[in-house]
């Protein structure tokens, strides 16, 4: 391998622009894009070494214990919180937002009964794409800020719809005081109703929470499709469809649903021993554990924890979370864990809140996918904003070289 020095000009980020290693005749090789930013931005910040998270500057942990939804999302779109008025009119946006309810319907209807949420909701994304051509219109901001609570609104719909027909239960109307009590409102009763009114109230507020915690998180791979697919001057829904594909992966958001899966493959205290053993030996993963950026406790697994027992006080023990306590006790004293900082994500206690809500496993990744809109949203407004070219990749060519094709092919 022939060395070589480059000389480039790093600026105060600790970043130097990729052209100038392109002008000295190299290439970087980084398949996962380790050490390569795709994006300035100002939306969120992570670091992944002290374990911090902040919207727009907020401490994340302040955030879910302060702000609904609804104000994350105007904080993650707008930059700055919304004063009370203009609260209220976001709200009422949303709320009143001229969905085309019986075109989703329809969407997802045109469904097997018991299909895959996800596969609804990515292809709902494009569908609905088709009955707004404005949004062709990507560098128009006031389009853009129009949309904005719209399609928050229709993803409610699709998402709720997605999972109420995953479930072969009528959906519901919504009638309820914010976005997540009406999200349960339109699942109908594909969540657990059986406890009463409380109970779902309850359940309102821990999704409030989940929601606020999943709507963004920097430049993930569905954040990084979002913008990819954007670049070529794509129209925001079919590129929210592509963001929804890439987070469907159970190496990302499908990891959620994985993590139950695991749990219950598990079964018991006495085989949680036994898994590690398997973990270790890569034959099989840890779910909801490790994480490209921290290297730390995911802030937003230590406010998950919380939400889950208020829901379980509510809904009742499950012995799945004594699992995934022990897992987590084995993980965070075990050598092989701790020397590859693998600490519990997002994903490690958020499906058994989901699930003693009442959702099945298949829909939570639907679940994290609505509240990322919100994310996906605000990271395609802010690269639209701004200067951009096309996301095109270089490539290292491994292959092999010129050779006739034979006269005789
Ligand atoms: C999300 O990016 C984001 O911000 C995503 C997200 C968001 O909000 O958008 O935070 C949401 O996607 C959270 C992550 C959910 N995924 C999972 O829980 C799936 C399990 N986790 C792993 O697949 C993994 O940790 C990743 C994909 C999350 C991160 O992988 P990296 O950064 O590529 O790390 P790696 O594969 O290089 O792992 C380093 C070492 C390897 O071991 P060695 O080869 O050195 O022996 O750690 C091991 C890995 O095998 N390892 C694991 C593991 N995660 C990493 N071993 C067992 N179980 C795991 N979960």
């Amino acid at each position: 391998m022939a060395k070589r020095t480059v000389e480039v000009d790093v600026d105060e980020h600790g970043a130097f622009n990729g052209a100038e290693l392109k002008q000295q005749g190299v290439v970087s090789y980084d398949q996962p894009l380790l050490s390569t930013a795709t994006a300035r931005s100002a939306i969120t910040y992570i670091d992944g070494d002290a374990g911090i998270l902040r919207y727009r500057g907020y401490p994340i942990e302040q955030i879910a214990e302060r702000l609904h939804f609804l104000q994350v999302a105007y904080l993650l779109a707008h930059g700055e919180l919304a004063p009370e008025d203009e609260r209220q009119s976001f709200r009422r946006a949303v709320y009143d937002a001229e969905v085309d309810v019986e075109r989703i319907d329809a969407h997802v209807n045109s469904f097997p009964v018991d299909s895959h949420p996800m596969a609804i909701l990515i292809s709902g994304y494009a569908a609905l794409g088709a009955s707004h051509p404005e949004a062709k219109h990507v560098k128009d901001a006031e389009m853009r800020k129009r949309l904005f609570p719209l399609v928050l609104a229709e993803t409610l719909e699709l998402g709720a719809r997605a999972i109420a027909r995953h479930a072969g239960v009528e959906p519901g109307r919504q009638t309820g005081d914010s976005y997540a009590r009406r999200f349960l409102e339109v699942c109908g009763d594909a969540i657990d109703r059986a406890r009463g009114e409380e109970a779902v109230e309850v359940f309102g507020r821990a999704l409030d929470v989940l929601f606020v915690l999943h709507a963004d998180h920097e430049l993930n791979a569905g954040t990084n499709a979002m913008r990819a697919i954007g670049s070529a001057e794509t129209d925001m829904y079919s590129s929210l469809a592509g963001a929804a594909a890439a987070l469907y992966g159970p190496l990302h958001g499908g990891a959620n649903e994985a993590v139950l899966r695991m749990l219950d493959s598990i079964g018991s205290l006495d085989n949680v021993a036994g898994y590690i053993e398997r973990v270790k030996t890569h034959e099989v993963l840890l779910y909801g554990f490790g994480h490209r950026v921290y290297k730390n406790y995911d802030p937003r697994a230590t406010v998950i924890k919380k939400v889950v027992d208020e829901v379980l006080e509510t809904a009742g023990a499950n012995p799945l979370l004594d699992i995934a306590q022990e897992l987590e006790r084995i993980a965070l004293e075990d050598d092989y864990f701790v020397s590859r900082k693998l600490y519990p994500n997002v994903d490690f206690y958020s499906g058994i809140a989901y699930r003693a809500i009442g959702f099945d496993p298949a829909t939570f990744t639907v679940l994290f996918a609505v509240a990322r809109t919100v994310g996906w949203l605000c990271h395609y407004d802010e690269l639209m904003s701004g200067e951009f070219k096309i996301t095109r990749p270089a490539q290292v060519y491994v292959g092999k070289g010129e050779r006739p094709v034979p006269k005789r092919a």
